[in-house]
């Protein structure tokens, strides 16, 4: 593959979590499930939930918003909105169009990507490689998901396991050669698609009173299906883009995995040759959101821990319905 003559960096970050907690304690009141079994076989304690109603746009404006205001960037200067999600407002318009008019991006062209759990890193390398061929400066790059919209809280094998929440980042060319994004690898397998999808609500099987009689319109997971691809996908990506590199684990700084489930983290961290101390988790506090995991993520590492520093190496990786996964490798760059 050609190396391109300029890379991106992620010049800022930001998220929004909604306010109200949904616990495993709650949860026990709702279906037939445990604290316990819960933590022990995923490492999730709570999840945020948004108040019904407001939409996915809600809150990637806000993470949009907060991204933008951290760097002194005005909404009028971006070029082009990308937004990973499985749960937009509506088919149509995108919610990318939503973000744009509720932030006052004047200036900006952009679009929805679907690709599950992959959605925030698919997304991030489509802005990087808008920036990449030169005809953009500033794209600012949304995962965000309102998994509660599509989750049915009678069953205890899905209700358990997702959140909401949104995260965004801001693209534009590194001023430095050598840091920024540098590399990644994406695969897609439509051949796992059985395992997790939304049965109705599509143009195959079309909303009507039968559809919603059989609660089609909720996430469908085979867990242990996904379980085992995923864990041999998420650590097989995540080691490759440190071997395509000449990296170990040891040169790592920071492993940024989707947070679906405790033990894929850790087959992936595994597989890396990785410390722990170097892998960001916080599934605990907010579940599976989504495409908002690895923004998240970035998020407590960079903004509210001050532990990232120029020169470090970063791996972001994650799996999802699709299937999709991917790795990315970053060199932070300010
Ligand atoms: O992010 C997108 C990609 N998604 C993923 O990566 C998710 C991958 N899958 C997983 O993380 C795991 O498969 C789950 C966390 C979803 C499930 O864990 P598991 O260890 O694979 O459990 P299981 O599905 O094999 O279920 C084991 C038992 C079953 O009971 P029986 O049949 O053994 O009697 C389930 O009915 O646990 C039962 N169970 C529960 N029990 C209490 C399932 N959900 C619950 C629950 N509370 N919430």
């Amino acid at each position: 593959m050609k190396m391109p003559s300029r890379h991106a960096f992620i010049r800022s970050v930001g998220r929004y979590l909604p306010e109200r907690r949904l616990t495993n304690k709650d949860l026990e009141t709702m279906v037939n499930t445990t604290d316990e079994w819960i933590f022990s076989r995923t490492g999730i304690r709570e999840r945020r939930i948004l108040e019904p109603g407001l939409g996915n746009s809600y809150m990637a404006i806000r993470a949009a918003l907060d991204c933008l205001e951290r760097c002194g960037v005005a909404p009028e200067e971006v070029d082009a909105i990308i937004l990973g999600t499985v749960t937009p407002d509506m088919f149509y318009p995108s919610t990318a169009c939503l973000v744009q008019d509720g932030i006052g991006a004047t200036h900006a062209w952009g679009f929805d990507l679907s690709a599950g759990c992959s959605g925030f890193i698919f997304s991030l390398t489509t802005g990087v490689q808008l920036i990449e061929s030169g005809r953009h400066e500033k794209v600012l790059v949304i995962g965000s998901d309102v998994m509660s919209a599509i989750v049915d809280y009678e069953d205890r094998n899905t209700c358990v396991l997702f959140g909401d929440a949104a995260g965004a980042v801001l693209l534009e060319p590194c001023p430095e050669a050598g840091h920024g994004v540098l590399d990644f690898i994406q695969r897609i397998d439509g051949s796992g698609g059985k395992h997790l999808h939304m049965k109705a609500g599509g143009s195959r099987r079309p909303s009507s009173l039968e559809t919603v009689k059989n609660k089609e319109h909720y996430v469908y997971q085979e867990g242990q299906q996904v379980f085992k691809y995923a864990v041999k996908e998420m650590a097989n990506v995540s080691a490759q883009i440190l071997e395509k590199n000449g990296l170990t684990g040891d040169d790592v700084a920071f492993f940024l995995p989707h947070q679906a489930n405790l033990r894929i983290i850790e087959a992936s961290a595994n597989r890396m040759g990785i410390d722990r101390s170097k892998v960001v988790i916080n599934i605990e506090k907010y579940a599976n959101t989504t495409a908002a995991t690895v923004p998240l993520c970035l998020y407590d590492v960079l903004v509210e821990e001050k532990r990232v520093k120029k020169g470090d190496y970063l791996v972001m990786s994650a799996f999802g319905a699709g299937f999709t996964w991917g790795s990315v490798l970053i060199r932070w760059w300010e």
